[in-house]
């Protein structure tokens, strides 16, 4: 799946956040909850170092509950990094990160210093939903379009935390042709930048292999058919999605199913697993 990640804004962001870096305490990495590892920046990770991040797994109210407690499990694994699930949507779950940050650096607040911390995130994972949220007050624009940031913001949230927000444009780790479709599924990539009976065909193999019971019911399917393609030939069947002669409309049908997937009508779904992701790092290791 070709895109083009405006390498501008990229550029301009990774310049940026290498300037800055030394300065920060603590970062905040927003994710999508229901893809955790393709919604990731690999760039955060090169220039982190040993500074401690925050994983927000945010968008949690659309993913599935048991695969988001086996990521937070996974990235609280690794070294200096703390994970929360979280839903921008409500105000309740948001209220944890600023203590989460107060446990993870405690010297600079006895010291009575601005605690330092830099918020970054691919476009439409929430980043600024949630800086929203945490300034209380108009900071950041929303919105699907991705927004860029113009220049470097330093948001006072009060509590002795100075928010860095990272200008320019983060670009996803599409380091699979998986991690690809996913974030098209998810609403991450604009849908003039694919084919949408390519994106659903994908959508609709994985929901046979870990939904299975939410495709039948959702669609009145008695039998899954053995592809992807075929499986979106019958929910245009049972949603009149029909030319004449009979055809079915597929892009139509595929609307239907990438809408009704990100509206969580099929239920919280997530698109990868920790164990479905190390194992495909480990084939595209071996393959290099
Ligand atoms: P960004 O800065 O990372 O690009 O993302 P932004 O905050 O603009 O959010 C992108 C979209 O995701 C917005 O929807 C926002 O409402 C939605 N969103 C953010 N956090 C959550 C969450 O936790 N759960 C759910 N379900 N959605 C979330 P939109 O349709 O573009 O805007 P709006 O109609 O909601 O204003």
């Amino acid at each position: 799946m070709a895109i083009n990640w405006y390498p501008g804004h990229m550029h301009k962001a990774q310049k940026e956040i290498k300037d800055i870096i030394s300065d920060i305490d603590l970062i905040i990495e927003v994710l999508d909850a229901r893809i955790p590892n393709s919604s990731e920046n690999p760039m955060i990770a090169q220039l982190r170092g040993e500074k401690p991040c925050i994983k927000i797994l945010n968008k949690s109210d659309l993913a599935d509950a048991d695969t988001t407690a086996l990521w937070i499990e996974h990235f609280k694994s690794h070294k200096n990094t703390d994970a929360l699930a979280v839903t921008a949507k409500t105000q309740e779950s948001l209220q944890k990160i600023i203590p989460r940050c107060k446990d993870i650096v405690v010297r600079d607040v006895e010291e009575g210093k601005p605690m330092r911390v830099l918020i970054a995130g691919i476009p439409n994972v929430g980043k600024s939903t949630i800086i929203n949220a945490l300034a209380k007050r108009i900071v950041a624009k929303t919105g699907n379009e991705p927004a860029v940031t113009k220049s470097q913001q330093r948001i006072n949230i009060g509590s002795g935390i100075t928010l860095f927000d990272t200008p320019g444009m983060l670009w996803p780790k599409i380091h699979s042709e998986d991690s690809g479709y996913r974030l098209a599924v998810t609403g991450a990539i604009k849908e003039t930048a694919f084919e949408l009976d390519d994106v659903a065909s994908y959508l609709a193999d994985y929901l046979v292999v870990s939904y299975p019971e939410q495709l039948k019911t959702r669609y009145e399917l008695e039998e899954l058919a053995p592809s992807g393609y075929e499986i979106l030939e019958d929910i245009g069947r049972k949603r009149g999605c029909l030319r004449s002669g009979g055809r079915v409309e597929i892009n139509k049908a595929a609307k239907i199913l990438l809408t009704e997937l990100r509206e969580t009508v099929l239920g919280r779904i997530s698109m990868e697993t920790p164990q479905m992701c190390m194992a495909e790092q480990l084939a595209i290791d071996k393959k290099l």
